[in-house]
């Protein structure tokens, strides 16, 4: 079977920095307490007129140049985000449009913060079962815009960004070797925007308790986190006859950095072979580890042949990992 794996890469952010010292005119909070308990010292707000496909747009834009091939070679977009433009409509179909391609198909993965590794696993699939050769997988989104800039518990966490890879056939040996997945479903209120969608549709009563913004059990998030990122990534380590001593990165999801600190002992792997951009850009859900993958390739931190873990975990509550050896 052909390897597959990621041809091209690219990233945007917006423009607009909003550090940690804005918020503290916004809400109570401090600089301090920001970063001592999440690691987080900046992140991007999208522009008013910037919705979640613009930033997917501009990511794929560079990951399709990286890739070096013709966008037409494209085909299927497949979008993984938490913050879709408008709710009934994939936010694939406006980065098709965006594109300038027509008739490929085009679908959204939810998995929240999980989404770039199963929109990855997905392509995976569908390029090693010949459905399609080249799979444009995004993860875009504009957290800002569900954050309770009321509540000091969720609103200093998040970012906005995007993050794209081309998905294709590449060099024999090279490209993912093991994908682990999984979910803990939940309806308990751990991580989830209550009201707006189809069990509590928004009303006067849900907007004047800000059940149409994202509410999150801080502590429950971090126990999960802090068991499952270790977990999972193993798990395909081990699929992959692999130790965690030949990686030589892992790019873990950037929601907090105890959450990778305590990951980093539990593996006994060292915390500056953790990637972490975290303080720049927050917690950028589906995006994050595309954001933190792209930012490395800049920094010549990838040769080809390195093998790196992928892991994700987020609100579901849903896991996983992906084991490669870069490809280019
Ligand atoms: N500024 C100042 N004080 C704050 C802030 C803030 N921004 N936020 C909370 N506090 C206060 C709380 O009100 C509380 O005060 P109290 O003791 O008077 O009640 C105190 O700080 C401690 O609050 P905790 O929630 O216990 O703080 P904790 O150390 O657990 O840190 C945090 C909170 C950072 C959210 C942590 O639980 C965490 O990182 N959890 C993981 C969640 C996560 O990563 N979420 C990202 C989204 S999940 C995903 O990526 C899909």
């Amino acid at each position: 079977m052909q390897s597959v794996g990621i041809k091209g890469l690219g990233y945007y952010v917006p423009e607009n920095i909003v550090t940690n010292f804005d918020l503290e005119k916004v809400v109570d909070t401090s600089d301090e307490w920001i970063r001592t308990r999440t690691g987080i010292e900046e992140r991007r707000f999208a522009a008013e007129d910037e919705a979640t496909s613009d930033l997917g747009y501009k990511a794929a834009i560079k990951a399709i140049e990286n890739a070096k091939i013709d966008i037409q070679e494209i085909g299927l977009i497949i979008v993984a985000t938490a913050t879709a433009d408008y709710l009934t409509q994939p936010t694939a179909c406006l980065i098709q449009k965006k594109l300038g391609l027509s008739k490929i198909p085009c679908f959204d993965v939810g998995a929240a913060c999980t989404g770039f590794i199963y929109a990855l696993t997905v392509a995976n699939s569908m390029i090693k079962t010949k459905l399609f050769k080249n799979i444009l997988v995004i993860g875009a989104e504009t957290l800002s815009r569900i954050a309770d800039m009321k509540d000091r518990n969720t609103c200093v966490l998040f970012g906005d960004g995007a993050a794209a890879a081309v998905v294709g056939n590449v060099e024999e040996g090279y490209g993912i070797l093991s994908v682990s997945i999984g979910a803990e479903g939940e309806d308990d209120m751990v991580l989830k925007i209550p009201a707006g969608g189809s069990k509590f549709p928004n009303n006067e009563r849900t907007i004047e308790n800000r059940e149409n913004f994202l509410k999150m059990n801080g502590q429950e998030v971090f126990k999960f986190a802090v068991k499952v990122l270790p977990k999972v990534t193993l798990e395909a380590l081990n699929q992959a006859e692999m130790k965690v001593d030949d990686l030589s990165m892992i790019f873990p999801h950037q929601a907090n950095l105890r959450i990778i600190e305590a990951a980093s002992k539990r593996i006994d792997f060292p915390l500056e072979k953790f990637y972490v951009n975290l303080n720049k850009y927050g917690n950028t859900s589906a995006a994050s580890i595309g954001i933190a993958l792209g930012e490395a390739l800049e920094k010549g931190l990838i040769k080809k042949g390195d093998n790196i873990a992928l892991t994700g975990f987020g609100g579901g509550l849903t896991y996983g990992s992906i084991v490669m050896k870069w490809a280019y």
